[in-house]
């Protein structure tokens, strides 16, 4: 039986596909298989006297890439704290918000950090393209062929809610163990998933009108858990978190944005996407007048064609915006509506594919971000200390 929806581990890879995934040569790749002690299979069929090539399963290329983490090879950003808070959000539905939220997890996860994607939708397409159901009950999961572990039982509201009602008794929080989903292994990114049960985050925020500032609950939540102020639940062993916001303006979303160091807002190069672009910078200008936070923001034009004459018109209108957009942009592909019936992201069903090749860039553009915004926290704790 299965532990999620999707068939992670008969899904497999031959030496290109993995080097494409990792970014490293054949070479590379054989000498890290060869002196990781990561158990890689061998194809079946071999001709007599010719060893049979390599297959790599989705663990066995994350475990590679922590291996590379491991050993050095790979720059990863200093980190004493709190994880980099990436909140993808724009307030027009339907832009690749949860796409760009799951690829970016996948590839920086590969690039050698540790990501967590928090889904805060209850249409929970992210725990979808991450391999669960939300609605798949205890009781039929035998049928679809998955076991207990593919079932949703556990979001951030599971945790968030007894912690906002600090009543003695914290043991009613859940532990990080119990509520993490993982996917592709230990060394794959993470998820704290989402049901419709997340929605009850939004009806105790709003209870709390009074000492805490409602918008920095998330901020004040995460700080907690990484000081380990919430017993069994830190978050601190992750370099990213990815909150996965629905498309409308809530307490939770606003919570979501004032939390993140950077927000990403992936747009389709359309007018409607442009009044949620709108929308968005209203609300961070909001937060930044009242309670003082700036994250960075970083527009990310998806569903891209350059040859359709509406895209042209759309990149004149977005000229005020300009500063923040991504210079690496996604490409319109059937692709991605497809990868969905697989239950994982595309990257990791077809690495070859030039969505996930132009997802990699991007990561590789948002890790630089997140490098430079680690070292400024640092170097602002150490200027504290
Ligand atoms: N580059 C792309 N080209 C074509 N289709 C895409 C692309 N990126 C995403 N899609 C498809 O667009 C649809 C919406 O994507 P997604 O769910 O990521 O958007 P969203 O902004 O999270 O939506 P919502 O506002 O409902 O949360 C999906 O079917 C997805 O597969
Ligand atoms: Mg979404």
């Amino acid at each position: 039986m299965r532990s999620t929806y999707a068939d992670v581990s008969s899904h497999t890879y031959r030496a290109k596909s993995a080097c494409t995934l990792l970014g490293i040569s054949e070479n590379t790749l054989r000498v890290y298989s060869e002196n990781s002690g990561i158990q890689v299979s061998r194809a079946k069929e071999t001709a007599s006297g010719i060893p049979s090539p390599r297959i790599f399963t989705p663990d066995v290329i994350f475990a590679l890439a922590a291996y590379r983490r491991d050993q050095g090879y790979v720059k990863t950003p200093p980190h004493s704290g709190v994880p980099i808070v990436i909140t993808t959000s724009v307030m027009k539905g339907g832009t690749a918000k949860t796409t760009s939220s799951v690829e970016l997890a996948t590839h920086l996860q590969l690039l050698g950090m540790r990501c967590l994607v928090i889904d805060l939708d209850v249409q929970a397409n992210a725990s979808q393209m991450m391999g669960y159901e939300a609605d798949l009950t205890a009781d039929e999961a035998e049928e679809y062929g998955v076991n207990q572990e593919a079932i949703v039982k556990e979001t951030l509201a599971t945790v968030l809610i007894p912690y906002l009602e600090r009543k003695p008794g914290a043991d009613r929080i859940p532990s990080l163990e119990d509520v993490i989903k993982k996917p592709f292994g230990e060394h794959g990114p993470h998820l704290l998933p989402s049901d419709i049960y997340v929605s009850d985050i939004e009806k105790n925020l709003l209870f709390y009108t009074g000492k805490l500032n409602r918008n920095l609950i998330f901020k004040k939540f995460l700080a907690d858990s990484c000081a380990g102020k919430i017993p069994g639940f830190n978050l601190s062993g992750y370099d990213v978190i990815i909150f996965d916001c629905p498309p409308s303006v809530s307490c939770t979303s606003t919570c979501a944005l004032a939390a993140a160091d950077i927000v990403l807002a992936p747009i389709r190069m359309d007018a409607f996407s442009l009044k949620g672009l709108t929308k968005l910078f209203a609300e961070l200008q909001d937060l930044q007048e009242s309670v003082f936070v700036a994250p960075e923001l970083i527009i990310l034009p998806t569903n891209y064609s350059a040859n359709i004459s509406r895209v042209g018109r759309m990149q004149g209108k977005l000229n005020p915006y300009k500063e923040f957009i991504s210079p690496i942009s996604i490409s319109a592909s059937e692709e991605f509506p497809k990868s969905l019936e697989g239950y994982m992201p595309l990257t990791i069903q077809k690495p070859l594919q030039a969505g996930s090749k132009e997802y990699r860039e991007f990561a590789v553009y948002m890790q630089n971000k997140i490098m430079a915004l680690a070292e400024k926290r640092m170097a602002a704790e150490g200027a504290a200390a």
